[in-house]
């Protein structure tokens, strides 16, 4: 089986999909680290990713059973099960505030959360579709809901039960500052 574990930057997707890995022991592919090969410039501080390229590579080096991780995971046009990491705005501020996010890149990646862009983009392209919200589990229980989606204990993680888009545009216009 192939996990994808997709969301915004700093929902945790590495941080989930390491403790999973060990936990199930499969291999994880980090997206992150195909990047350069897959990058064809560079805007602002920001990579350039040939999506196509990218999912050629990860293609080819896949054998059996891995989770991939990445906020490019569901694009790839692979996966049997997507995992889409969920984290409410106001502490995904705090988290990339501290990756040293900020301006545009911070506003844009905040109102992609509250817009639920990665779980409308994975469930536009995948039919096993999961949404966990992450914003205030450790990483241990994290893990413990996607088991329990990978056993089909689904109900609670169905897309649609997470919405932060009131609270975050009903907070006023400029929240990157
Ligand atoms: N469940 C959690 N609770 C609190 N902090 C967390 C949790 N998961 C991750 N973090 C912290 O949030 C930050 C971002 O985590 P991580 O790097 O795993 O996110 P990511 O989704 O992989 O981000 P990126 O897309 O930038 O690679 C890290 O500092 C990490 O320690
Ligand atoms: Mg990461």
């Amino acid at each position: 089986m192939i996990i994808i574990i997709t969301g915004t930057p700093g929902t945790g997707k590495t941080t989930t999909a390491n403790f999973l890995s060990s936990k199930i022991n499969c291999r994880c592919i980090r997206i992150s680290e195909f990047a350069d090969e897959a990058c064809t410039g560079v805007e602002g501080n920001s990579k350039i990713i040939d999506v196509k390229k990218l999912s050629k590579k990860i293609k080819k080096i896949i054998q059996g059973d891995a989770i991939i991780e990445g906020h490019l995971s569901h694009l790839l046009g692979i996966g049997d099960i997507v995992i889409v990491l969920r984290t409410n705005p106001k502490i995904l501020k705090q988290r990339l505030l501290k990756q040293g996010f900020k301006g545009e890149k911070l506003r844009e990646n905040l109102e992609a959360e509250a817009l639920d862009v990665c779980l409308i983009e994975s469930l536009e392209r995948h039919s096993h579709v999961y949404e966990i919200d992450t914003s205030e589990k450790t990483p241990e229980t994290i893990v413990k809901d996607v088991l329990r989606i990978l056993k089909g204990e689904t109900d609670e993680y169905k897309p649609g039960k997470i919405d932060w888009s009131e609270e975050y545009f009903s907070a006023g216009a400029d929240r990157s500052r």
